[in-house]
This record gives C-alpha cells, sequence and structure tokens, in this order.
C-alpha cells in the first residue's frame, strides 16, 4: 500500500533524526559525568532526574501523549544510568559482612540509585529451592546450603554490573571470595554485635541466630569470621551509627574516587 509505505518513510526519518538527537544527549551526559569526578561532585542526583522529567512533561503539547512520553523519558533517563554506572563502576559491587550489617537494605537502595541489577545470594536460593533459608537449613542441613551458596556465586560472579548481595557465611568458603573477587570489588560492612543485636531482635528468619541470639553468641560468631572478613575486603564501611543514605553515599565515594 503505497499510503502506508509512505507513513513508514516518515516514520524511519524521524528514527534516524531521534538516534541522532539521543546520541548527543548521551554524549553530553557522559561529559556531565567527566565534570562531575573531576570537581569531586555526588554522581547520583535523584532530584535532578525528577525535574528532567517534570520539565518535558510540561514540553508535551498534544496532552494525549504527555503519559507514554513521560514513560519514554524515565527509561531515558534509566539506561543514561545505567551507562554512567557502567562506565564509573566496571565490576560487580559485592556487599559482604554479618547478618544484620544491613546488605540487603543497602543493596537495594543503590541498585536504585545506580540503576544497578541487584542479586541477593540468599534470595536466589529461596527461590531455587523454593522455601525458607530456616526450611533448607532444616531438611538439608547447614552443609548443603553452603554448596549450594557456592554453586550460585560461583554462577552469579561471572555476570557483570551487578550489586551482589551475600549472605553472612559466604566467607566461611575460600572458593566463594576468589569468585566475587575476580568480578567483583568487595566491601565489608561492619556493625558492633550490640547494634547486630537490636537489629536481629525481631527476626526469626535466620537459622544460625534461633534460640542463640544473644550478645555474646553474636560476638563469638562474629569474632570467629572477623579475619576471614578482613582478607576478603576492599574496603569497609561501619553501619552502627549512619543511614541507608550516607553508608550508600560512602559506597559510591570509595567504589569511584580512584
Ligand atoms: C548466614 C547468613 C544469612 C544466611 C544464612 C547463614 C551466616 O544471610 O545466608 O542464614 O552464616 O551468617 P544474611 O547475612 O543475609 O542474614
Amino acid at each position: 500500500m503505497e499510503e502506508l509505505d509512505k507513513l513508514r518513510g516518515e516514520i524511519d526519518r524521524l528514527d534516524s533524526q531521534l538516534v541522532r538527537v539521543l546520541e548527543q544527549r548521551l554524549g553530553l551526559v557522559e561529559e556531565v559525568l567527566k565534570i562531575k569526578r573531576r570537581e569531586g561532585l555526588p554522581i547520583y542526583h535523584p532530584q535532578r532526574e525528577q525535574e528532567v522529567v517534570a520539565k518535558v512533561a510540561e514540553l508535551v503539547e498534544n496532552k494525549a501523549y504527555e503519559k507514554t512520553i513521560g514513560e519514554i523519558y524515565l527509561e531515558i533517563m534509566k539506561a543514561s544510568k545505567r551507562l554512567q554506572s557502567a562506565q564509573l563502576v566496571p565490576f560487580n559491587i559485592v556487599l559482604m559482612g554479618f547478618m544484620g550489617t544491613g546488605k540487603t537494605s543497602i543493596g537495594k537502595y543503590l541498585s536504585q540509585l545506580m540503576e544497578m541489577e541487584l542479586v541477593d545470594i540468599d534470595e536466589l536460593l529461596v527461590s531455587r529451592m523454593n522455601m525458607s533459608i530456616n526450611k533448607i537449613f532444616e531438611i538439608y542441613g547447614e552443609e548443603y546450603f553452603r554448596g549450594l551458596e557456592t554453586t550460585a556465586i560461583e554462577e552469579v560472579s561471572q555476570r557483570s554490573n551487578l550489586i551482589i548481595s551475600c549472605g553472612g557465611g559466604v566467607v566461611l568458603n575460600p572458593r566463594n571470595i576468589e569468585a566475587l573477587r575476580e568480578t567483583g570489588r568487595v566491601i565489608w560492612l561492619k556493625a558492633q554485635p550490640e547494634t547486630l543485636y537490636q537489629r536481629l531482635q525481631e527476626d526469626d528468619s535466620r537459622p544460625l541466630l534461633k534460640n542463640n541470639l544473644t550478645i555474646s553468641y553474636i560476638n563469638a560468631l562474629l569474632t570467629e569470621r572477623w579475619a576471614k572478613y578482613e582478607a576478603a575486603a576492599d574496603f569497609t564501611v561501619d553501619t552502627d551509627t549512619s543511614s541507608i543514605e550516607e553508608i550508600s553515599k560512602m559506597i559510591i565515594h570509595r567504589l569511584t574516587k580512584d
């Protein structure tokens, strides 16, 4: 049909214009990133993103398209962020530390902020086995769980641009650390036994702490693992008194300062 071909031709022409414009836009995003790094400015700026999306909504003349263009813009912002993060952090970000140090919460926050995929090893095992960590320990025992954990870590470590949140016992097998360090920077999230005790009080999802939830038990297990965490870590962040936002900011600063 001649009419259809004509319209398709028009669309092709607009697409080539759009591609040029997108290339220019991404180029500018890279320039902005360079300046931010040079000047030591914060890289991620959720407020600025919201402003851009709001400004774009105002530019839309045909209001019937406002929602759709808003959605497209959100995707453009996300894709730009992914590009920035891949350039800034060309390795996996590995969060390691004792139970209750905030690995999962910080992983979720960083994942949203940096638009990087989060893989939580415990959650992966729960979905693979279709049962809770407690149940895996109860039915198959700890050794079996550790085997599953190592298999998952070895698989996940082969991927890139991830935030990997590990279970607290990841340091017990040197194979895990070797795999994680090959493609990632390992961050040790630290906290005092008293802090961990407070944070873990209402939680019964940790089989190792069932009937063992005391400061002295936490202290003993932490002491036993201390040297292993220390040896595995590229750097350490204390989590006792800082918020998730503050800890995430410290992590990004450390990861991007070289
Ligand atoms: C464990 C920590 C848990 C989970 C399992 C064993 C450990 O993960 O993998 O209960 O040995 O420290 P979290 O640290 O995410 O709670």
